[in-house]
């Protein structure tokens, strides 16, 4: 149905200070938002994911929500971007989701879901046709809000590593904000370390470029919820 307040045409004349100046109609809003909600491919399991049916049950839960609600309100006027880091199932990546879907729904931002180990089987068969390696880099280098999702679960391999060096250089550079979710750990108790994994140099921008917060609670997998 063509819309009534711009009869379809997608603007609308106001008249500011005496001139006359041509603004982007609401329905044009929703309809770009509709267009990057697709293109943002945020993966079937998590099309539900929201604010509002994460339930915390630990006070580490709690905060990761808070961060992302705070986060989601200021954008695009955020200095910083998130790291959640913590073990399976604690809803790290229904987190990282339901931000990334507001701002895109919400502000009309272009925001887009990167699984990394995703990326590295679409680098590496880039090389074998399909589209090419620096497109598909450029596309998650350069847009507003990048959700890189489970950092850490691929292979150890030095591509990896400077793939991954590459991303954090360029947002870091760019002022970009990222969010980005991990296993591997960013304090030193016990098990493998980020820094472990990766290097110093990435280490050392993210801390600048995140703020970094542990998820804990139990693994929502194990009990179906
Ligand atoms: N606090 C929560 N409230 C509601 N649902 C949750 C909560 N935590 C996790 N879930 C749900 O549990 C499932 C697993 O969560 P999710 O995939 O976000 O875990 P994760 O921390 O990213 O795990 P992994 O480290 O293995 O990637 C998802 O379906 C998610 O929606
Ligand atoms: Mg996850
Ligand atoms: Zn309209």
């Amino acid at each position: 149905m063509e819309c009534q307040i711009c009869r379809g045409t997608g603007w609308i004349i106001e008249e500011i200070d005496g001139r006359r100046i041509a603004k982007r109609c609401r329905c044009q809003f929703e309809r770009l938002s509709k267009v990057y909600l697709k293109e943002a491919g945020i993966p079937v399991r998590y099309r539900n994911c929201r604010f509002k049916n994460f339930n915390p049950e630990t006070p580490y839960q709690l905060k990761a929500l808070k961060t992302c609600i705070n986060f989601f309100s200021r954008f695009p006027y955020v200095n910083r971007g998130i790291l959640l880091y913590g073990p399976p199932g604690t809803g790290k990546t229904h987190l990282a989701v339901a931000t990334l879907r507001n701002v895109v729904e919400y502000k009309g931002l272009k925001g887009i879901f990167c699984d990394f180990r995703g990326l590295l089987i679409d680098l590496k068969s880039s090389y074998e046709g399909k589209a090419s390696a620096s497109e598909i880099l450029d596309s998650v280098r350069k847009v507003h809000l990048l959700v890189l999702d489970d950092v850490g679960a691929e292979r150890n391999t030095d591509w990896a590593k400077d793939i991954l060096s590459e991303i954090v250089n360029y947002r870091y550079t760019q002022s970009l904000p990222t969010i980005i979710t991990t296993n591997l750990r960013f304090d030193d108790i016990s098990g493998e370390t980020f820094v472990e994994k990766f290097d110093e140099r990435t280490e050392s921008r993210i801390y600048d470029m995140c703020q970094i917060v542990k998820v804990e609670g139990h693994d929502r997998r194990k009990v179906g919820v």
